[in-house]
């Protein structure tokens, strides 16, 4: 089968389509014959060394979608040709409230990932296929997706007719934030570094939206338009500083990640206001079946761009200098 690998530690220029091995299924797990892939900030990081223990080389990619090729010994429930979609968290473990950091990985590193023609996956993260969607739109989902459904219902515990802010919309787990967070009814503010990503954001339902790289001071616009119930966010740095001066007095900040950097804080604020602020990563499989069952209603995830298998390295290369808006997605023939 062709498959996109790592082979050295220095950016997307090192992934090469290697032609390997059909892997099999081993007990409890499937081969999917993966259609369609999709990037996430995650495989650039990997190509740039800054995941420790990176073993080499190996096929990235954490989302896919496909049909099930094979499946191993003591698998039920499905059959070769079901269309299917990939929860990437493996091993979270029995607790909904945290991940099982002895036993918790990501597909795509260390495992084998879906920038390839087959994918072997446990059977208990492989699930149907949305019937509504193709098999790029399905692709875009998982990583982001369930980060996002987390970080907005489990831990930000939104609630219909609140105030949302989504900082850094342009960010592929950022427009999962804003879909779920409009489909939920909530009053959408969101900011981006750039005017045309805002202008695509307003498509999307944003009710409001300003480019925090031309106002720096941009809480500052905040302050008129009322409170701000919960703020998601992935940038830490400069951004968690203001995150807490917007929030309302009660609100909540919900992080998954630190883009910009470290973050210092001022501790005023925070326990004057009594502010929450909450960690999340990833999502556990009850998470992922929720976050699923959206897509039955008609919602559909925003893909930037799609490229081929054999364009890989543009594509990652895209999500590196942040040109997307939504998902890049590769097919795989
Ligand atoms: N913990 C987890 O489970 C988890 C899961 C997924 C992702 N992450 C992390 O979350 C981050 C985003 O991941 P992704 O895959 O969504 O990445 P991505 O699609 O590459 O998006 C990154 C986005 O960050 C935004 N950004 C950059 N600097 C910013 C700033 N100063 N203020 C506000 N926004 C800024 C940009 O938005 P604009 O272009 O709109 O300015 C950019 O599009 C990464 O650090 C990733 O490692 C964590």
């Amino acid at each position: 089968m062709r498959a996109l690998r790592l082979h050295e530690i220095g950016g997307p220029q090192n992934l090469r389509v290697d032609d390997v091995a059909v892997p099999p299924a081993g007990d409890g797990e499937v081969l999917v014959r993966v259609r369609a892939a999709a990037l996430n900030h995650r495989d650039v990081f990997i190509t740039q060394g800054l995941y420790p223990r990176i073993r080499m080389p190996v096929t990235l990619g954490s989302d896919g979608a496909g049909e099930v090729a094979a499946l191993g010994s003591v698998v039920s429930g499905l059959a070769e040709g079901d269309e299917v979609v990939i929860d990437p968290m493996l091993a979270w473990g029995d607790d909904p409230r945290v991940w099982n950091a002895a036993t918790a990985t990501i597909l795509g590193m260390p495992r084998d990932g879906t920038f390839a023609q087959y994918a072997v996956v446990p059977v208990d993260n492989v699930h149907r296929k949305p019937p509504a969607l193709s098999m790029e739109e399905a692709a875009a989902i998982p990583l982001a997706g369930l980060t996002a459904y987390r970080a907005l219902f489990t831990r930000g515990a939104l609630q219909p007719g609140e105030t949302v802010l989504i900082t850094g919309v342009g960010g592929g787990v950022q427009t999962f934030v804003l879909l779920f967070a409009k489909w939920a009814g909530a009053h959408a503010i969101v900011t981006s570094s750039s005017d045309e990503k805002l202008e695509r954001a307003r498509a999307l339902g944003a009710d409001l939206a300003i480019n925090y790289a031309a106002n720096a001071d941009w809480p500052k616009l905040l302050r008129s338009t009322g409170p701000v119930d919960l703020i998601v966010d992935s940038s830490g740095g400069d951004t968690l500083r203001k995150a807490l001066d917007v929030v309302r007095p009660g609100g909540r900040i919900v992080i998954y990640g630190g883009t910009v950097g470290e973050a210092s804080i001022k501790m005023f604020p925070l326990f004057w206001k009594h502010v929450s602020i909450l960690g999340t990563s990833m999502g556990s499989p009850q998470d992922f079946a929720a976050m699923l069952r959206l897509f039955d209603d008609g919602l559909r995830p925003a893909i930037d761009r799609v490229f081929a298998l054999d364009d890989g390295v543009d594509a990652f290369e895209r999500l590196a200098a942040a040109h997307q808006f939504g998902k890049v997605v590769l097919t795989i023939e």
